[in-house]
């Protein structure tokens, strides 16, 4: 079955570019917010029970799917099960990748803009941070030519290929992402004040786990984890024969909870150091860029040097982090493109590069220009949000679980899972017991909640 000269990812190669998939805007960004407004600590621990309950066995589901059919997400469900409406599962997460590469290069093209005013220090001149930021995102150049920007350094590397471009970036930038949010987390911890601000994150006060606060959960790990879009099955398509499935999926998944909790080591103490409680009225989508320039200031008050360098080097994680992510949707379409249509890489990455960038400028255009052109109170940007992220992921989550649960052949699975008997697997049934019951009735609980089902929760 296997394509005669498809790339592969050496060992090492493999864990940080799905790593590298999984950490990104979901993890700096999006699990601060999420943390801030479901009460820290307790709604940390529920995070982390998803990831292991639901988050993994999705995730080895779609490493098995990528590496024993080495193919595109798209023909990896056809050749599992051939003649049957499966097929769809795949195409979904193309249209999936389509939708979410478009609208998160924007907000991705953004924390350029970010990284240069931290580095010619507008943020210390700047004092309505607010006006700063709206000024920005409504104009109807600087966004688009940052989200331009930030989709051609995409191209460029998928251009390269599996292994010169995917791996090797994902070789230097994962370890210099790690030592910034070391250094980052060192020096928010070590300010004065910032007591309560750690507290938060590690006290879990367990009255306020509810409802809401588990689905808010699963829905985050799913996102950051980069599951139900077909993306870690194509990355997994370049896994070589001995790659071990379940040790890289717990890999990976440590990595991406790692990142995504020294985040809130960096965000919630220097905030309680400058004097803020980040809960949740201070805390939503403006966060990174209203509310921590603001914060940095404040922090590092009585060391100018200091706020300047902690500020360039939070907003040059978030451009790495959400480089190594945005690679990774750009590939799910890129390898569609090439191998369905017998395309060279470098016409499909064109296809997919000029086409999402297209998408994106209505997204991009969306806070300023085109902000009156709303649907149901939405903005276009906001509908790509919800279409891909809060509905798609999502349900594609649930299809691939009930796919890998109920219909595909179960020696095959083992055989995936032991690498044909050569490491051994003792979770085997337990795996199935979640595919089958467990991942399918969660994921659609979180499903119908994000479409307003459960509003009995909130
Ligand atoms: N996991 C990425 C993040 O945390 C987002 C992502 C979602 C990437 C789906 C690829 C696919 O930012």
């Amino acid at each position: 079955m296997a394509f005669k000269n498809r790339e592969n990812f050496g060992r090492i190669g493999a864990v940080l570019a799905a790593a590298g998939s999984a950490v990104g805007l979901g993890n700096i960004w999006r699990f601060p917010i999420e943390t801030g407004r479901n009460g820290g600590a307790a709604f940390v621990l529920v995070y982390i029970v998803c990831v292991i309950v639901l988050g993994l066995p999705v995730m080895i589901s779609e490493f098995m799917i990528g590496r024993s059919t080495q193919s595109n997400t798209a023909a990896a469900y056809r050749k599992l099960s051939p003649g049957t409406q499966w097929k769809w599962v795949g195409r979904l997460g193309v249209l999936t990748g389509f939708l979410i590469f478009s609208y998160y290069s924007v907000v991705a093209g953004w924390t350029v803009e970010y990284a240069g005013y931290a580095l010619t220090n507008v943020f210390a001149r700047e004092s309505d941070y607010k006006q700063m930021f709206s000024d920005f995102a409504s104009n109807p150049f600087w966004p688009v030519l940052w989200l331009f920007v930030f989709m051609f350094i995409t191209h460029v590397i998928i251009v390269r290929g599996v292994k010169s471009g995917i791996e090797k970036v994902s070789k230097i930038l994962m370890p210099t992402l790690f030592l910034l949010i070391m250094m980052l987390v060192f020096c928010a911890i070590t300010l004065p004040g910032s007591g309560p601000g750690i507290d938060f994150i590690v006290r879990p006060d367990f009255s306020k786990i509810n409802g809401m606060v588990v689905l808010s959960a699963m829905g985050q790990a799913f996102f950051s984890l980069s599951i139900g879009m077909g993306c870690l099955c194509t990355y997994a398509s370049y896994f070589r024969p001995d790659t071990n499935l379940t040790r890289s999926a717990v890999n990976v998944a440590s990595i991406d909870t790692m990142i995504a909790i020294m985040s809130g080591f960096i965000i919630f103490p220097a905030a309680a150091s400058a004097g803020y409680m980040l809960t949740a009225d201070d805390v939503g989508p403006s966060l990174i860029f209203i509310t921590l320039p603001h914060v940095f200031q404040q922090a590092f008050s009585g060391a100018p040097i200091l706020a300047y360098v902690f500020s360039v080097m939070f907003y040059l994680l978030l451009i790495l982090a959400a480089l190594t992510s945005t690679i990774s949707m750009h590939e799910v379409i890129t390898a569609y493109l090439k191998e369905e249509f017998e395309m060279s890489r470098k016409k499909a990455a064109r296809i997919v590069t000029c086409s999402c960038a297209f998408l994106g400028i209505f997204c991009a255009l969306s806070f300023g220009v085109l902000s009156g052109f709303k649907l149901m109170d939405m903005t276009i940007f906001d509908w790509f949000d919800f279409v891909s992220s809060t509905i798609l992921l999502p349900f594609g989550g649930m299809l691939i679980s009930i796919f890998t649960g109920w219909y595909l052949n179960k020696r095959l699975m083992y055989d995936e899972l032991t690498n044909y008997g050569t490491v051994r697997v003792r979770y085997f049934k337990v795996l199935v017991f979640i595919l089958r019951f467990v991942a399918p009735v969660a994921i659609g609980f979180i499903f119908f909640n994000e479409l307003g089902f459960f509003d009995v929760f909130s």
